[in-house]
């Protein structure tokens, strides 16, 4: 029984020597850089029309920044692992809003997230994966929401926390919440009161929600980065049945790695 809602990504194509055979890769932008990056890598020009008409809808500037980026960002990235350009990529949509690739030649699955300062984009292939960023430590005003959000065991671990420690330990726990239902497509569709995240004694966490088949549990691999001191990252991958076991994520930097090289002599 399958419990998302991303499509079926086998491996029809995938390319020899695939760095995506052994993990996902989770590529990073700085917020600050998307207009660097927007000019080096073709800008607005590379949206459809309905991608432009709703960046041309949102009112705050830094929304319509991180908006470009994250679509800039995804179909940047998913060019690395297939042979078409970003530009023509095309997306379907889940029920809960859920992005996919349109078509299942390429067996690629994707997530993207954006927050004040970060966007981040996560590429598996023949597995399915969700991310989640936000600033870290939460602000104490974020902690109020803990009832809304938390089972009451994760309220009371959080309570237990040392106090200095709460802000990152609440953000901790939210992206790693919101990571795991944006894996599974339904997103803050899913009631996050209903299933819990928990730290395992020799590091690491785990997903404890009923509504996964018994099966299907030990696929999960849930997971939290710290990246750039300001940021705390939620990953969530569901493996595939073949191979189960963990699964190794790379942190790659977009501006690093993605833009073309200048030209020798030339102007940047
Ligand atoms: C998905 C969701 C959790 C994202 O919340 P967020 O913290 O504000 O945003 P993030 O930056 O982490 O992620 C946003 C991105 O997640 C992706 N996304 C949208 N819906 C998603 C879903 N259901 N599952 C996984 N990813 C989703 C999109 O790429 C989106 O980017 P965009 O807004 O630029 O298109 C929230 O929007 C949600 O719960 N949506 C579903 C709600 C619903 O029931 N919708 C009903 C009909 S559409």
């Amino acid at each position: 029984m399958r419990t998302t809602e991303a499509p079926d990504t086998s491996r029809e194509r995938e390319p020899a020597g695939d760095p995506l055979a052994e993990g996902a890769d989770v590529w990073l932008l700085a917020e600050e850089d998307v207009e660097r990056f927007a000019e080096a890598t073709g800008g607005l020009e590379l949206l459809t029309e309905e991608e432009r008409a709703r960046h041309d809808r949102l009112l705050f500037p830094a929304a319509r920044t991180r908006f470009l980026g994250a679509r800039l960002l995804s179909r940047q990235v998913l060019s690395q692992y297939a042979d078409v350009a970003p530009g023509e990529w095309r997306f379907d949509k889940g029920r809960f809003g859920r992005p996919t690739v349109q078509g299942a030649d390429w067996g690629l699955d994707f997530n993207i997230t954006h927050t004040n300062g970060l966007i981040a984009a996560i590429v598996v292939r023949g597995r399915t994966a969700g991310v989640d960023a936000e600033n870290t430590p939460a602000r104490p005003e974020a902690l109020q929401f803990a009832p809304k959000v938390f089972t009451p065991l994760e309220q009371e671990v959080l309570r237990r926390d040392r106090e200095d420690q709460q802000g990152h330990a609440f953000a901790d726990s939210w992206v790693a919440k919101e990571a795991y239902t944006k894996a599974t497509g339904m997103g803050m569709a899913r009631g996050f009161d209903a299933f819990s995240v928990h730290r395992l004694r020799g590091g690491g966490l785990a997903v404890v929600d009923d509504e996964i088949p018994q099966e299907e549990r030990p696929l999960w691999q849930i997971q939290v980065l710290q990246v750039w001191d300001r940021f705390a990252l939620g990953i969530a991958i569901r493996g595939s049945e073949d191979e189960p076991g963990p699964i190794p994520v790379r942190l790659r930097s977009a501006m690093a790695e993605l833009l073309p090289e200048p030209s020798a002599g030339g102007p940047r």
